[in-house]
C-alpha cells in the first residue's frame, strides 16, 4: 500500500481545489503553484497547477513598478476577478497589497471582504509572522482563508532593506520559526516561505501542522511556488538564483514583432487571406 497522498483535485483534474485540499495535502505530493494576473494566463495554467496565487508581484512584473509597496487594493481586485474567470480548477489566492491590511485586524477584514466578495476568489494572502497572528486570527474566525507568508517579506523591502535571504544568523532562522509557528496556530491553511536558506525551509516544514509553499527556500517544501513571468521568460531584467527557465517567452515575443514589423514595412501583411472581400456587385434582373 502506498502511503502517498493524491495531490488536491487528482484524477478529476476539472474539479475546482478547495482550501481544505490544499490544507490536507501536507506531507503529500508537493503542491504546484504559480502566478498568474490575466484571464488568459490563468487559463493557460489552471489545469497544471493546484494553487493561482495573483500576486501583488503584478506591480513590478505588469506595471513596471520599483517594488509592491504602490500596489493598489483596486489593482488586485480587478486583477483577481480577471484570474478567477480564468481559473476551473486551481484555487485562486489574492494578495492584500500594502497598506490594506497593516492597521488593525477590521482594516484587514474590509479589505478582504472587498477582495472574495468582488473577485470570486477562494482565499487571501498577507505578508507577516508573530505580529499579523492576531490579523490572521481575525479573518479566519470570521470566514476568509488565509496564506501565510514569512521569511523575506518583499512589502517590508524598505524596513529590511533589500531582498538577501533570510535566516542566515541563528537569531533571525528562530524568529521565522516561531513567525511560521505563530501564523499556523492563527489559522493559516498554508505558509508561503520565501527566500531563506534551504535547511531552515526543511526544518519548518517538519515543524507545523500545514502545507509549507517555497520560493526561494527548499524542494522540502510541501509545494512550489514561481512568478510566472520569470520561468516563462517573459520579464527581461535581473532573474533571482531561485528561478528556473522552462521557456523564453520573452524571445518569441521579440521575434514575432520583429517579424511582423518587417512584413508591415516590407507590405507582405496583410494578405489576401486577411482581407474583407467588397460585396459582389448585384446583376441587375431583366
Ligand atoms: O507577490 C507574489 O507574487 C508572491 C509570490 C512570489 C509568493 O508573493
Amino acid at each position: 500500500m502506498s502511503a502517498r497522498r493524491p495531490t488536491p483535485g487528482e484524477g478529476e483534474r476539472s474539479k475546482p481545489v478547495t482550501v481544505s485540499a490544499i490544507r490536507n495535502a501536507k506531507g503529500g505530493e508537493p503542491l504546484v503553484c504559480l502566478t498568474a494576473y490575466t484571464t488568459p494566463v490563468a487559463q493557460a495554467l489552471d489545469a497544471s497547477c493546484d494553487l493561482l496565487l495573483v500576486g501583488d508581484s503584478l506591480g513590478m512584473v505588469v506595471y513596471g513598478l520599483d517594488s509592491t509597496i504602490p500596489v493598489t487594493l483596486d489593482m488586485m481586485i480587478a486583477h483577481g476577478a480577471a484570474v478567477v474567470r480564468g481559473a476551473k480548477h486551481a484555487l485562486v489566492v489574492v494578495d492584500l497589497p500594502f497598506g490594506a491590511y497593516q492597521e488593525s485586524p477590521a482594516q484587514a477584514f474590509r479589505s478582504a471582504a472587498r477582495i472574495l466578495a468582488e473577485t470570486g476568489c477562494g482565499a487571501v494572502k498577507l505578508e507577516g509572522g508573530a505580529v499579523m497572528a492576531e490579523t490572521i486570527n481575525f479573518l479566519t474566525q470570521r470566514g476568509v482563508p488565509v496564506l501565510a507568508h514569512v521569511g523575506l517579506q518583499p512589502q517590508s523591502v524598505n524596513a529590511l532593506g533589500g531582498y538577501a535571504a533570510r535566516g542566515k544568523q541563528a537569531a533571525e532562522a528562530e524568529a521565522i520559526v516561531a513567525d511560521a509557528r505563530a501564523v499556523t496556530d492563527a489559522g493559516a491553511f498554508a505558509v508561503v516561505i520565501e527566500g531563506v536558506v534551504a535547511p531552515l525551509a526543511a526544518r519548518i516544514t517538519s515543524t507545523i501542522r500545514v502545507p509549507t509553499i517555497g520560493i526561494g527556500a527548499s524542494a522540502e517544501c510541501d509545494g512550489q511556488i514561481l512568478v510566472t513571468d520569470d520561468m516563462m521568460g517573459v520579464t527581461f531584467g535581473h532573474v533571482p538564483k531561485f528561478v528556473r527557465r522552462y521557456a523564453d517567452v520573452g524571445a518569441a515575443m521579440k521575434a514575432a514583432a520583429e517579424a511582423y514589423a518587417a512584413d508591415v514595412r516590407a507590405r507582405r501583411f496583410p494578405g489576401e487571406e486577411h482581407l474583407y472581400g467588397a460585396p459582389k456587385p448585384q446583376v441587375a434582373a431583366g
